[in-house]
């Protein structure tokens, strides 16, 4: 054995990901079969189309990433699955499956935090460009070699030094000090939203204007036609203890993460401008064009009640007061729309890519323009131009907090990574502001921003290392927090 091969699995929301690592710095195959055309036209994520979804993809799926990197079962050295946060049905269709094979193969199971995966995406991502290219499957050149803790100090391991980490995506808004301890890294909570996360206010912003779900994506495409100043949305400084009111903070996961012990200065919130948008289209009288614009991106759906799901993070559902284990909840009556008969998935394309994503269902969901004319067809200059003072505005908030939170810790490293990360205008800025203050920012891929295994295996390599194991109690643990 031994080529530090780890079989990992990702099932905490809506994608179904398996990938095979090897010794954490190379992706041998990712494969991700996304459920965004399924969910799409509920506005969000519906729990139980996302454990069917992940039942059924789960064993293609890992057959794929298996078949892709040109090894069997019987050449894995581990199996690593994400055990939370996220949803409780999604996730335990990841464990189960992982333990089943870990215990049939009699290797070891190592259980991953989702942010920390995310963070790892990043470090992948930085070992993966370091090294010389190879042909993807196989990398016959490491295939007899052995590894041991002798790899911690090896060129491919992670530089020694900690870094700020911005964990930014649909369900998190987390500042993270993440150092590389012997073995597995440590990380300390630095900040975090107080409310909404910034992939949900994209997410809810999108909606509120007729665009499709996921809606970073969306408003990413559109927000570079437009007049980024023209909406001055301010967000203002948060003020922890009087925010709270001796209240208990409003997000579940709060409570596991103490934001009174945080420093005021490095916590987001997301709801005011979510709230400030909606004022602007209330007031401009925008929600007609936006129903027109539902109308006719998602002809299926737009007529129905708006649902508001917030499944895969259930600090999101609490807040929503949308229970994540009841479908009966989406708020339609019997008028509702069936939910879509299940299919086959299909089977991945072109064999031999060491990374792909495959989609379950309808393929004609609407996507994102990508062009001026594209965009102004689907919305007139003064929605444009709202939807880049949104953008700008979030992203400045992101920018000035993280920034700030390096300096007071004397942090010259910072790593952006969750589904926003892979924004466009998010990259271009910090990457400017970080060469304005000789600082280092790093960027997973596109592919390994968004939800995916790869990071999940990667996460998983030091704490092989560190024989750090999890035993076959391991739960879903939908609200697991990433230090303290
Ligand atoms: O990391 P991720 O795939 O799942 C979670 O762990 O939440 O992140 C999904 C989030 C969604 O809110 C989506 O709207 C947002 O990432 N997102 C983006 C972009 N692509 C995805 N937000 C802004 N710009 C993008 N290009
Ligand atoms: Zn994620």
């Amino acid at each position: 054995m031994t080529r530090g091969l780890i079989l990992a699995i990702e099932s905490s929301c809506d994608e179904t990901a398996a990938a095979v690592v090897e010794r954490g710095s190379r992706t041998l195959s990712s494969v991700v079969a996304s459920q965004i055309p399924t969910h799409a036209r509920y506005g969000g994520v519906v729990p139980e189309l996302a454990s069917r979804e992940h039942l059924r993809a789960i064993v293609p799926v890992v057959r794929a990433a298996l078949a892709q990197a040109n090894i069997t079962l019987d050449d894995l050295d581990a199996i690593a699955v994400t055990s939370g946060p996220g949803l409780a049905g999604a996730l335990l269709v990841g464990i189960t499956y992982a333990k089943a094979l870990a215990f049939a193969q009699n290797i070891p199971l190592i259980a991953i935090n989702h942010l920390e995966g995310h963070i790892h995406a990043v470090l992948l991502h930085e070992r993966e460009s370091a090294q010389p290219e190879t042909t993807g499957a196989g990398a016959p050149g490491l295939a007899s070699e052995t590894w041991d803790t002798k790899d911690l100090h090896s060129p491919l391991a992670p530089p020694d030094q900690p870094a700020l980490a911005l964990v930014v995506s649909g369900g998190h808004t987390h500042l993270f000090l993440a150092r590389p301890a012997h073995g597995a890294w440590t990380y300390k909570l630095i900040g975090r939203t107080v409310d909404d996360a910034a992939g949900e206010a994209y997410d809810k912003v999108a909606k509120l204007l007729g665009f499709g779900y996921p809606g970073g994506p969306w408003i990413d495409a559109l927000a570079r036609y437009g007049n980024p100043r023209a909406v001055p949305f301010a967000f203002s400084q948060i003020k922890t203890k009087l925010h709270l009111a001796g209240r208990p903070p409003r997000t579940k996961a709060a409570l596991t993460a103490p934001i009174a012990n945080l420093n005021p200065h490095f916590l987001f919130s997301f709801s005011g401008i979510k709230t400030a948008v909606l004022r602007y289209v209330e007031l401009h009288n925008l929600r007609e064009e936006s129903h027109a614009r539902a109308a006719r991106l998602f002809p299926q759906q737009y007529s129905r009640p708006e649902p508001s799901i917030d499944a895969c993070h259930p600090e999101r559902a609490k807040r929503t007061g949308v229970p994540s284990d009841r479908s009966s909840s989406l708020g339609w009556g019997v008028e509702g729309p069936a939910f879509p008969s299940l299919s086959t998935p299909q089977a991945p394309g072109a064999p031999g890519l060491a990374s792909e994503t495959w989609e379950t269902t309808n393929p004609e969901t609407p996507r994102p323009p990508t062009t001026k004319a594209e965009a102004l067809a689907l919305c007139p200059q003064p929605t444009l131009d709202l939807i880049a003072s949104f953008q700008h505005a979030v992203v400045g908030d992101l920018m000035k907090k993280t920034f700030a939170a390096a300096e007071s810790l004397g942090v010259r490293r910072i790593l952006v990574t969750g589904g926003v990360a892979a924004n466009r205008e998010l990259r271009a800025r910090f990457t400017a502001e970080a060469a304005r203050r000789h600082v280092r920012v790093a960027f997973p891929t596109l592919s390994l921003s968004t939800d995916n295994a790869a990071m999940i295996g990667a996460a998983a390599w030091p704490r092989l290392q560190a024989k750090e194991f999890a035993g076959p109690s391991l739960s879903a643990d939908p609200s697991l927090a990433l230090g303290r």
